[in-house]
């Protein structure tokens, strides 16, 4: 087994500047808001893994279920297609837990050597990298912590072969719709014609299904939500007094997007010295944290082909809440 490699793009100075910069957008808007890349430290990362077991959150179980039906076939396609894959890269790749599916599909097919996870979260990272490396002991492991928002033109190129690029778990719902365009037309600008691409991305289903996967019973969420709070303390020397901000979760019908918010319970004022900022939230004030948009088949088609994406083959669960689309790169 060759020793996983692990190279780090987003140094502390760069992710500490990137973190002032979007606080100090985020937080002197009216509403105010957040981008979620800030709920994933250590411990975020690992309340994001107790929601994906949590009976609510839908996403996660709906698409591993549709990644153990469909691999095989996926891989199948991509051969039919006449592409030999020699790496997997996952962006936003977390724990790589389904990738596994991937990964035994391709591995069987006979091409694959490498795998190439991408992540914010150097811990999730590391954790997800030494277990894969473990699990498959003759698959190279090239681990890249960086922002896909940013660091896409660093992914290291196909050995010969081409790269499948895999984005799950519906990630590519956190992106506002032009920063998806950017996302998807940067992603298509990178690869070559023929590298592929697997999108898994959460569609439009009914609000009564959709809001309880954000807003559990048991609270993980709301703790997910509020640790957006406990980062800004670390690291800005920020004084937000974490359990006074309410958790709410909203399904938006004309954005097509869930919401989730922090409401001020009662007014307060926060300072945050790192940045220089002192902020005041009126009582009930709701600043947006998270949108995690959904979509419908006809929509995301017509925005990948926009992007140069061609060839889409798709795969629905039964209860059509989420889909995989497998695209070339044109
Ligand atoms: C990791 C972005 C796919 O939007 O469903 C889960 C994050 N937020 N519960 C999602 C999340 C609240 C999740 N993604």
């Amino acid at each position: 087994m060759t020793a996983p490699v692990l190279e780090i793009h987003l140094s502390d100075s760069d992710a500490a500047d990137a973190l002032h910069r979007d606080v100090r957008i985020g937080l002197s808007a009216d509403p105010k808001w957040l981008p979620p890349k800030w709920f994933y430290d250590a411990r975020g990362s690992e309340l994001f893994e107790q929601i994906t077991m949590l009976p609510e959150y839908y996403p996660t179980r709906t698409e591993r279920e549709l990644l153990r039906r469909s691999a095989e076939e996926i891989a199948d396609r991509i051969v039919v297609q006449g592409a030999v894959v020699d790496t997997l890269v996952e962006l936003g790749s977390g724990s790589s837990e389904k990738t596994r599916l991937l990964l035994d599909a391709l591995i069987a097919n006979g091409s694959l050597r490498r795998f190439v996870p991408l992540d914010v979260s150097e811990s999730a990272l590391r954790g997800a990298m030494v277990a894969v490396a473990r699990e498959y002991p003759g698959l190279a492991v090239h681990g890249v912590v960086g922002d896909f928002t940013q660091h896409l033109e660093l992914l290291p190129a196909g050995q010969g072969g081409r790269r499948l690029v895999a984005f799950l778990g519906g990630t590519i719902g956190n992106l506002l719709p032009a920063e998806r365009a950017g996302f998807v037309t940067a992603l298509r600008a990178v690869l070559d014609p023929g590298e592929l691409l697997l999108l898994g991305a959460g569609l439009v289903t009914d609000p009564a299904v959709m809001v309880p996967a954000y807003d559990d019973g048991a609270g993980v969420t709301a703790e997910f939500n509020r640790n957006v709070l406990r980062v800004l303390n670390r690291e800005l020397g920020a004084d937000f007094e974490v359990d006074v901000f309410d958790h709410v979760a909203v399904w938006d019908a004309t954005h097509e997007w869930i919401e989730m918010r922090l409401r001020a319970r009662r007014a307060m004022t926060v300072r945050l010295p790192r940045v220089g900022m002192t902020v005041h939230y009126a009582e009930g004030e709701e600043m947006r944290t998270e949108v995690s948009g959904k979509f419908r088949r006809e929509g995301l088609g017509a925005e990948l082909a926009d992007a140069g994406f061609a060839d889409h083959a798709w795969w629905t669960d039964p209860d059509d809440r989420f889909a995989l689309v497998l695209a070339a790169a044109a």
